[in-house]
């Protein structure tokens, strides 16, 4: 049901991005001192760090800055094992950090916090989900990566928007049935498109589920020439109205590519610097919401993202504060269906 407060659209859809920051000149400086501070000890350290498209504009910029990985969950998974250093730093959400871990065991992966988690993979406790997968032995289990080690230890396969659609047409060209877990309108989308045999865990990210078709198409109207970036853990209703649905990567290189010069992006807020910085030509606008509430429950940002600051990166840097450290056995059966998703194609 689409909230009442969007019949008209709000001001606040019209907002275009710009790339400006308004912080006071002391907090100019004395942020300075910390961004030199990480740089000169990641430098001196060889540390490695990686993160994601939906953390802080200043921290992706210190990552690139250092050559780091900036990058969506398939690459920032990767990344951790292709890097020469002993120590890595992972900004984003903890199943990033843990899946870091689990594929490069022997380094030391640590995160600005560790209170940084997922609404899917809180929704997918590992007792239910055992016990869900234990009622349809017959079916190939497919998680998505925003899923805890013990999830992921149950699975045959993990995947990440990136590849999820590859994954699953290629299992079911093998005649495999699916039960795929956790995030259920990442499944629809792939259910519709592929046609595959799917049972579903009924999950949801609490950032995506709040864009409002109704909302999106009043500013449809108001930007006709605008192409509609959708990432597809939004509801179905919203990637119906999609030119191009894909992971955060994928979005990303659309719009390099496209020919438009207009685009409504729906997904989190930090993919914008991104966006800006490789098309500063072109015009980005946030897709609505359900309002603009002070409690900000549908401000397109990601609660646990926004956890990551340049103070805990700091910290994490200077401290090596928060360190992922998981069950051996753990680690080891979720290495398995980890293994299969970086190796696939
Ligand atoms: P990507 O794999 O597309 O970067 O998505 C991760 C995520 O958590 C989206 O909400
Ligand atoms: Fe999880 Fe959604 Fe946050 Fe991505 S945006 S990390 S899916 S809660």
């Amino acid at each position: 049901m689409e909230s009442s407060n969007i019949n008209l659209v709000p001001k606040s859809l019209l907002k275009k991005h710009k790339q400006k920051i308004n912080v006071n000149s002391e907090k100019i400086l004395s942020e300075e001192i910390i961004i030199e501070k990480i740089k000169n000890i990641v430098i001196e350290e060889n540390i490695y760090l990686i993160s994601h498209y939906y953390t802080d504009p200043k921290i992706q910029k210190i990552t690139e800055e250092l050559n780091g990985c900036v990058s969506d969950s398939l690459q920032m998974a990767k990344a951790g094992s292709i890097s020469d250093s002993q120590t890595i730093i992972v900004s984003g959400v903890k199943f990033m950090g843990e899946t870091a871990k689990i594929l490069s065991p022997e380094k030391t992966i640590i995160m600005p916090t560790l209170e940084a988690t997922c609404s899917l993979d809180l929704g997918c406790p590992a007792d239910d989900f055992k016990n869900f997968c234990e009622s349809y032995p017959d079916r190939e289990i497919v998680v998505y990566a925003n899923t805890s080690a013990e999830v992921k230890a149950l699975a045959d396969w993990v995947v990440t928007s990136s590849i999820a659609l590859e994954v699953v047409d290629y299992l079911d060209s093998e005649g495999k049935k699916i039960l795929w877990a956790p995030d259920k309108h990442l499944g629809s989308y792939i259910r519709n498109q592929t046609k595959a045999d799917m049972i579903m865990w009924d999950g949801a990210c609490v950032v995506h589920e709040e864009f409002k078709h109704e909302g999106l198409k009043k500013l449809i109207k108001l930007h006709p020439d605008a192409e509609i970036l959708v990432h597809p853990e939004s509801p179905s209703s919203v990637v119906d109205l999609a030119d191009c649905v894909g992971s955060t990567s994928q979005l990303i290189n659309h719009a390099n590519l496209s020919e438009a010069k207009k685009f409504v992006v729906a997904t989190d807020k930090g993919i914008f610097y991104q966006l800006l910085k490789n098309n500063p030509e072109k015009e980005f606008y946030e897709a609505p919401t359900a309002g603009n509430g002070a409690t900000c429950n549908s401000c397109s940002m990601c609660p646990w993202m926004g956890m990551n600051s340049i103070m805990n990166l700091y910290d994490a840097v200077k401290n090596k504060t928060h360190e992922i450290s998981l069950d051996k056995k753990i680690m080891k059966e979720a290495r398995i269906s980890l293994d299969r998703m970086v190796n696939f194609k």
